[in-house]
């Protein structure tokens, strides 16, 4: 851009030189170039000022690490109980949550009535056509069989938090079944850090990462679908199509176009995850119709990832969750320089209620933290 803005500059100085008689709107033009490129600094400098001061940033020691990492060692090394989490879960929160649930959309929601009555995220109300047009493309609804087949699966949900930068967890979170990431979080460049193993990746399309190193011959595209393009999305990505022109409109940033993994490692998240957590788990309010934006009843992926996870696995570990606001120098993410400032001007998630319901879920023993943001139990 600034390229660009030199270039016409020069021009613009060149004709002036040659036809004085144009000065005048060149004179204008040149105006408008300047007070273009202040707005532009201005808008620039004010992202800047969400960025973190990396000066600032406390790094992790390196007997909290170890402990860290000795801690996840005791994790894994401890005898695995099959369906751990389902039955706590089921303990905690009774007929709130129910253990017969599948985690990823099956051909047979036709014929169930309840996954019609809400609207996406929390259901495919309207959609049924479309989803069955969907469905036909996808011929596998469940982990691949070698994991299926595993007696006792341990499942890490590797959250974006910056908490996680520095713990060097990266040798302990490969060594779990089931490695779940979210959104565009990246494993290049920060393997140290998260590992490098994943099973899963959790999101929905405008989270998809761009990069295509980022996705696996073997690991699972779990969809998470919240708006009904969504659903031409998904389509168009297991059919390896381009997007329709009329469709980029919809999504409020660039999405991924080329998915590269076969169909049968494609998934579609059951809404019903999304509805059991913000509905009867988190308890948040009945959707309203309206004509723009969302009720604050939207759960974050990283908690949604978290309950399916206790679905998908016998145990469940959790890595990179904990927003700690009372920080807002620290670092939001282990891979960007976001502030945990940034983290207050969302409107979709209620980051309070979310950090109840995890801490919950620690403190009586559901889940691990392996790396301390929610509750620290090594340190
Ligand atoms: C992860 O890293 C190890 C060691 O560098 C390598 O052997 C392994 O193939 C990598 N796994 C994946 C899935 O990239
Ligand atoms: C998807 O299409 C591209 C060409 O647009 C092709 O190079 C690629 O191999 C296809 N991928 C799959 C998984 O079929
Ligand atoms: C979050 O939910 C709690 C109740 O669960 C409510 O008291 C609080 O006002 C909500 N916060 C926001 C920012 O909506």
């Amino acid at each position: 851009m600034r390229m660009t803005i030199f270039v016409s500059c020069t021009t613009a100085y060149m004709k002036m030189k040659r036809r004085s008689g144009f000065l005048k709107g060149i004179l204008k033009y040149v105006t408008i170039v300047v007070v273009g490129i202040f707005i532009f600094y201005v808008i620039k400098s004010s992202f800047e000022s969400e960025e973190c001061d990396l000066t600032k940033i406390q790094y992790v020691n390196s007997e909290h690490a170890e402990r860290a990492q000795k801690y996840a060692e005791q994790v894994l090394q401890a005898e695995c109980h099959p369906s751990f989490a389902k039955k706590q879960m089921s303990r905690l929160f009774a007929e709130k949550y129910s253990e017969q649930m599948s985690p990823f959309l099956r051909k047979d929601v036709n014929s169930q009535t309840a996954a019609f009555k809400y609207e996406l995220p929390f259901g495919f109300h309207k959609l049924s056509e479309k989803l069955k047009d969907v469905l036909g493309l996808l011929p596998e609804h469940d982990l691949p069989e070698d994991i299926q087949l595993k007696h006792c699966k341990r499942c890490v949900v590797v959250g974006n938090g910056g908490v996680l930068r520095g713990l060097e967890l990266g040798y302990a979170l490969n060594q779990f079944d089931v490695v779940i990431r979210l959104n565009n979080a990246p494993v290049q460049g920060y393997t140290d850090h998260v590992g490098n193993k994943t099973t899963i990746r959790m999101t929905y399309p405008e989270g998809a990462p761009l990069s295509e190193h980022e996705y696996y011959p073997n690991g699972l595209f779990v969809a998470v679908l919240f708006k009904s393009v969504d659903l031409s999305w998904i389509q168009a990505v297991v059919k390896n199509e381009s997007l329709p022109l009329w469709m980029r409109w919809f999504f409020w940033k660039q999405v991924a176009e080329k998915i590269p993994v076969l169909p049968k490692q494609f998934r579609i998240l059951n809404p019903a995850i999304i509805k059991e957590t913000a509905l009867d788990i988190l308890q948040y309010p009945e959707p309203q119709p309206k004509f723009w934006g969302w009720d604050k009843n939207v759960p974050t992926i990283g908690v949604t990832a978290v309950v399916l996870a206790t679905h998908l696995c016998d145990e469940v570990s959790l890595a990179g969750f904990g927003y700690d606001l009372s920080q807002p120098n620290m670092q939001l993410h282990y891979y960007d320089n976001l502030c945990m400032a940034a983290m207050y001007e969302q409107k979709m998630h209620n980051v309070t209620t979310e950090t109840t319901f995890l801490q919950k879920l620690v403190k009586e023993g559901v889940v691990k933290d392996l790396s301390g943001g929610i509750f620290c139990d090594f340190c």
